[in-house]
């Protein structure tokens, strides 16, 4: 029996066969750990399994000595140091896959809500500024047909890619996998969708220089990670009309403080990162999840690898 340490209560009762296999103990509150807390309670755990709110970086895994398998709670590796866990012979695990339609659809949601204008729309009716139909009241971006630029084409950029077929909208790709120069898919495309990982490269990819050639009437949605988006050259570009509206699912800081200038800008529709919030989805994230981190102890390879 290995000692565990589950950084969050996760959903779904995949977590009990990890109970039944180990000594788990699961930070009970709302708030993620800080890091001295999550240092502080994790050091002795042979496993960790973590949330993107954890960062599993050289100090923490320098005060677990004993740690031999790691399970992030998310596809996305970007809050763990891989090459710190791999040094010391840490096996490390995600949850790809089972989060892609959920997320490809929240990105498309996104999309049509705010081409169409739908939290403006409902503010009007709900505090009475809407009187009548009218001929040119709320007019938006028209989704069908329209150019789709999708920044990363992984698993979920191509789930994404799918979706738009169903709208008739041409679907430009810029990434690793090739497609188009990035600089192209930003001047040709209405909407622009990120779905890249959060990596050194990606920090800030989208800023000022690509959101100046960005088309003004075009729109930006984000699902991936925060920080691919510069937040000051956002606001500005906001504010100037550079583009036309921006959605985020993902934020830089996540959350944005109640006072953050962005939540004022005008057209931007922003959710608490929600992409794989679904009752399915999440319950088969926690399955994988257990299922890398028994694999992880028992010494095999784990379902879902990455270091
Ligand atoms: C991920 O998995 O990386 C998402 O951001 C959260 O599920």
């Amino acid at each position: 029996m290995a000692r565990c340490f589950v950084a969050r209560r996760i959903p779904g009762p995949a977590l009990g066969r990890l109970e039944d296999a180990h000594d788990v103990e699961v930070w009970p509150h709302r708030l993620p750990p800080t890091p001295d807390e999550l240092r502080e309670r994790a050091a002795g755990a042979e496993g960790l399994l973590s949330l993107l709110t954890d960062q599993v970086d050289e100090a923490l895994l320098d005060a677990t000595p004993d740690l031999r398998a790691i399970s992030n709670y998310a596809v996305g590796t970007d809050n763990v140091d891989l090459d710190a866990a791999r040094a010391r012979g840490i096996a490390v695990g995600n949850t790809p896959d089972v989060l892609t339609d959920a997320t490809a659809d929240l990105a498309f949601a996104l999309l049509l809500a705010l081409a169409r204008r739908l939290p403006e729309g409902e503010r009007d009716v709900r505090e009475g500024r809407w009187v009548t139909f009218e001929p040119d009241h709320a007019l938006g971006t028209e989704v069908t047909g329209a150019t789709l630029g999708i920044v990363g084409l992984g698993r979920i950029g191509k789930a994404v890619a799918r979706r738009a077929e169903g709208f008739d909208m041409e679907v430009l790709h810029a990434g690793r996998s090739g497609g188009v120069a990035l600089e192209e898919l930003l001047e040709r495309s209405d909407f622009v969708t990120l779905h890249c990982p959060l990596t050194p490269e990606t920090r800030h990819l989208i800023g000022t220089e690509a959101l100046a050639r960005m088309k003004p009437t075009a729109l930006l949605v984000n699902t991936a990670r925060g920080p691919i988006v510069d937040p000051d050259a956002l606001l500005h570009a906001l504010h100037t009309r550079a583009i036309a509206g921006a959605a985020l699912d993902v934020t830089d800081p996540e959350p944005l403080p109640g006072e953050h200038p962005l939540l004022e800008a005008p057209n931007l529709l922003v959710v608490p990162h929600i992409g794989s919030a679904t009752v399915r989805t999440r319950h088969r994230m926690t399955e994988i999840a257990v299922a890398n981190l028994l694999a992880g102890l028992a010494g095999e390879p784990m379902p879902h690898g990455v270091s």
